[in-house]
This record gives structure tokens, C-alpha cells and sequence, in this order.
């Protein structure tokens, strides 16, 4: 699958998914209930995440949210980050903006304060939108394995470059058991179902570390795939990577999960 293959695919599959519920795109996820009451029910039926970054965000931080579809994440995180804090969306689907734009005003109206700005672009170049070491947390559900294979270096480069030093990149994604053969990968519905574009879950982890991240550490991998499909467990993990500061500092923060009897170390749950 290349670039234009993929992007073409993904285009195909979320334009209009953004307004009618596609239940295969659907993974269950458990979110904090608290933080939905403010969204509004078309942005939540068009979740298409599979995990929950929003979770290691904290007050007053920014927040970039690659891929970030109607905006479910960060309207959730605009709530966690605070009024002084700052949430910016980006994705390329011109109908999954739409509906962000058009419920930003009333998240915002709901909860009070405006944080949240939503822009277009390639999560593969965002020069022009975010500039170097300008974010605190870079956050993603289930966007990167829909970046052609080529692109993918490029892309955890990009999140390197714009996450600050003592920052951190907090990342959801489906990983396979297995490398998936180039049969599967030129299959365009499972692409753009978040299946054949999945790294192997090693390969993934190993990706930040390429990238220059360290404390790289596994907080969820579900025991119960997702799917399998050609003998192949695809299942969902949320990584989150930290980039050192100018004394060689890093910051994981607190694990959110950890009362919830998931230990945090590397390789948990
Ligand atoms: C599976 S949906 C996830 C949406 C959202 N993160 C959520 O939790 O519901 C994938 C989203 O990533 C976007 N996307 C895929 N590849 C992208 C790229 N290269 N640049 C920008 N957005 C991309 C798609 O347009 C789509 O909105």
C-alpha cells in the first residue's frame, strides 16, 4: 500500500463515516463518563478510537491529537488541560473537520472556556501548523497504522520534532502478532479498518525509541484481540514515550491506570 493508496483509502472509508456509524470501524473503549456529558452524542457515535490517551493529559498542558476525527479525544482533553491549558486537532478528512468545527462552540459553550482549535493537514508533515518542541503531550487513537508503511518513520519523526523536551507522546493503536504479509496489506478495506496497516507490536514500541524517545513504556496491551484475521491477532496498546529536556530529564507523570491494579511497567497488562 503506498502513500496515495492509503490516504485515498482512509478518504474513501471516513468521509462518510463521519456521519453515519460505521459499527466495523467501532472498538470498545471505557471512557471516563464524566468528560462525555459535555460531548455531544454525533461526535461520540463517531468514535473510532481504541484506546484512551486522554488519560495521561494533565492540567494546563498542550495537547496535539493526531488523526483526530470528530474530535471526541479532544474535547475530552480540552476538559482535562483547563482553560489555561490548549488542545489542537488535526486530521486530513474534510468531513470528520466538519463535524469537529461545528460542536466545538457547544462543547465550549458547555463547559465554559475555548480551547480547542481543529486544523487540516497530514499528520506526515505538519511544518506548517506546529512548530518544533511546542507540545506537552502528543496524543493519537488508532490513527498511525493507517500511514502507509513508507511513511511511517516520517511520521514518528514528526512526532518527536514537535513534542517539547520533558514532554511525552501517549499513543492508542491496534498492533499485530505478526508482521502482516504484503497480500493483506494491499487490501484497502483492511487498511482503512485499521487492520492490515498495523505494526507488530514489538516494531511499534521499537519505533519511539528510533524516533529519539526514551522511557518508552507499554501501559495497556489488551489480552483479547480486537479481530483476527488470516491467523493474525490485531489488538489494541497504549504506549506512552517521553522526551528527555536539556539536562536529560524525562516525565512520564503518574499511571492513571495503576489504582486500577495495572502495574505500569513496561510490557503490563
Ligand atoms: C480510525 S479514525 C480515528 C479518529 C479519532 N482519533 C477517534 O478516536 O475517533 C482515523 C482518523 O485518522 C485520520 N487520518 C488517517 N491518516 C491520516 C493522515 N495521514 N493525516 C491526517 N489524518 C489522518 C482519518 O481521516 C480519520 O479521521
Amino acid at each position: 500500500m503506498d502513500k496515495n493508496q492509503a490516504e485515498s483509502a482512509c478518504h474513501d472509508r471516513y468521509s462518510p463515516a463521519a456521519t453515519t456509524v460505521e459499527p466495523a470501524l467501532c472498538c470498545p473503549v471505557d471512557y471516563d463518563a464524566k468528560w462525555l456529558k459535555a460531548i455531544p452524542q454525533e461526535v461520540i457515535d463517531c468514535d473510532y478510537g481504541c484506546g484512551d490517551p486522554s488519560k495521561y493529559v494533565r492540567e494546563g498542558e498542550t495537547v496535539l491529537d493526531l488523526g483526530s476525527g470528530a474530535g471526541k479525544i479532544c474535547f475530552i482533553a480540552s476538559q482535562v488541560v483547563g482553560e489555561h491549558g490548549k488542545v489542537i486537532g488535526v486530521d486530513m478528512n474534510d468531513s470528520m473537520l466538519e463535524v469537529a468545527n461545528k460542536f466545538a462552540p457547544v462543547v465550549a459553550e458547555t463547559i465554559g472556556f475555548e480551547n480547542v482549535e481543529f486544523h487540516k493537514g497530514n499528520i506526515t508533515n505538519m511544518q506548517e501548523i506546529i512548530n518544533n518542541n511546542d507540545i506537552d503531550v502528543v496524543v493519537s487513537n488508532c490513527v498511525l497504522n493507517l500511514v502507509s508503511n513508507i511513511d511511517k518513520p516520517k511520521l514518528f519523526s514528526e512526532l518527536f520534532r514537535v513534542t517539547k523536551g520533558g514532554g511525552r507522546a501517549v499513543i492508542s493503536d491496534i498492533v499485530a502478532s505478526e508482521c502482516v504479509p504484503e497480500e493483506m496489506q494491499n487490501d484497502e478495506h483492511l487498511w482503512s479498518g485499521c487492520i492490515s496497516g498495523a505494526m507488530k507490536d514489538t516494531a511499534f514500541v521499537e519505533a519511539f525509541a528510533e524516533a529519539g524517545f526514551e522511557e518508552i513504556t507499554v501501559v495497556k496491551h489488551e489480552t483479547e484481540p480486537w479481530q483476527t484475521v488470516g491467523g493474525i491477532e490485531f489488538r489494541s496498546m497504549t504506549v506512552v514515550a517521553c522526551k528527555a529536556d536539556a539536562d536529560g530529564n524525562t516525565d512520564a507523570g503518574p499511571d492513571p491506570e495503576a489504582e486500577g491494579g495495572c502495574c505500569g511497567a513496561s510490557g503490563c497488562c
